[in-house]
């Protein structure tokens, strides 16, 4: 018998499974109505719209569609991507532009490119699990930034930076967990403290199209380029994308815009983890997405969601007790609640699970801290699972705030 133990790689021994992803699997018997996942509603998905364009590009270019294609990614995504991105004003060409397998894969070569083991990257706290999973075996330091209403606390940026870190990691907007959003002046401050420091930021950007209520921000890339006053992606910002929440989260697709020397080496790093994205995926998201079909279809996904997190939000108020807090988030999937230091999510959660609600403890998003907060997505339940799963909640909720302490 081989001892798997002794053969794994040292930096293996960083690594652990999602426990999000593990809580998926308990909370998908029908009768748990679960706030757990983080996924898009599936009845939204525009099958119709995927079917006529997968068999256009089998019937048009089937070949083509299913042969190796280079690991930039396919011309006309790239150029798709670059002329979206160009909609503020810039000028993005593809070369700024490479596709990859999701935003996830997106973090993963950006963590192969720039991070060396023992690196130190500045986060917001809380922040995305799937990053912290994907850079866990390098082993880094983490220089943990605060965050209120308005996004991270920018003001704290200058004391990090003058120990250079690697790079800061940002979701400015309807971050996952907790939907919030950084702030038209912070975002300001920040590209000037990167400016100053020549410091770099990874803005990772997946529900940045999906906003209910508020004004349209401009991305950091933006704001970066314009504090520089430059018209190109030359920058300190390395952008992700992704077509998992305004297309489907299945075709695994999503993209970088970068500067080209960066986008040069993630190339090289792609040819290492996968050759390219799936040839056959990009040319139907292509296919699906030109002519303004996305634009339309993101406008329907914002009505639906837009409607699920008011529900949400209005049940809240009705049935949470009042002990609890929790944001209000302009856009995206999620909002995240906190609770009196005396509960611990984790805790609640087993007991929320017996009553069939669900929801993903907090602390695994957090560096620091955080096990009295839970995130609750509002995309994927109908809008009577919500009004009755936050009703089970807040029921659970004033219970185990009777219990306090004394
Ligand atoms: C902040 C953030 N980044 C990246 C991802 C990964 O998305 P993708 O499906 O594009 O890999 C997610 C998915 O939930 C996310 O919330």
């Amino acid at each position: 018998m081989v001892n798997w133990n002794d053969k794994f790689a040292e930096r293996t021994a960083y690594m652990k499974r999602s426990t999000i992803r593990e809580i998926l699997k308990l909370t998908q018997r029908p009768e748990v109505i679960s706030f757990a996942g983080g996924l898009p509603a599936p009845e939204l998905f525009p099958l119709e719209r995927v079917q006529a364009a997968a068999r256009a590009v089998l019937e048009q270019r089937g070949q083509q569609a299913l042969q190796y294609s280079t690991t930039e990614g396919c011309d006309e995504l790239r150029d798709w991507v670059a002329a979206r991105l160009s909609r503020g004003g810039l000028t993005i060409t593809r070369d700024n532009v490479l596709i990859v397998s999701g935003a996830q894969q997106a973090i993963d070569l950006v963590g192969r490119v720039l991070l060396d083991d023992g690196d130190t990257v500045v986060l917001e706290n809380p922040t995305y699990l799937g990053m912290l999973a994907a850079w866990r075996p390098y082993n880094l330091h983490y220089s943990v930034i605060p965050t209120d209403a308005d996004g991270l606390l920018v003001d704290r940026l200058d004391k990090v930076l003058v120990r250079r870190p690697k790079l800061i990691y940002l979701v400015p907007n309807f971050q996952n967990p907790q939907g919030i959003t950084l702030s038209w002046e912070r975002r300001e401050q920040l590209v000037e403290c990167l400016v100053e420091y020549g410091a770099v930021v990874i803005e990772d950007n997946p529900y940045g199209e999906l906003r209910y209520s508020g004004s349209h921000i401009p991305s950091l890339y933006e704001f970066d380029a314009s504090c520089r006053g430059s018209r190109s992606l030359d920058g300190h910002v390395i952008y992700a994308g992704t077509f998992s929440k305004i297309l489907a989260p299945g075709l695994r697709l999503g993209w970088v815009a970068a500067p080209t020397p960066v986008i040069e080496k993630l190339v090289q790093a792609k040819q290492g983890a996968d050759l390219q994205s799936g040839t056959l995926s990009q040319l139907v998201a292509y296919e699906t997405c030109k002519d303004g079909f996305i634009e339309e279809h993101i406008e329907r996904l914002r009505a639906v969601y837009r409607q699920r997190r008011d529900l949400m939000l209005a049940a809240m108020e009705e049935f949470f007790p009042q002990e609890a807090r929790w944001s209000k988030p302009e856009g995206g999937l999620f909002l995240m609640v906190s609770l009196p230091e005396f509960l611990d999510a984790s805790d609640l959660l087993k007991e929320a699970i017996n009553r069939q609600v669900a929801f993903v403890p907090g602390q695994d998003f957090h560096v620091e801290g955080g096990y009295n907060t839970f995130r609750l997505n509002f995309s994927n339940a109908q809008p009577a699972q919500i009004e009755e799963g936050i009703r089970r909640l807040g029921r659970l909720l004033k219970d185990v705030v009777v219990r306090q302490p004394v």
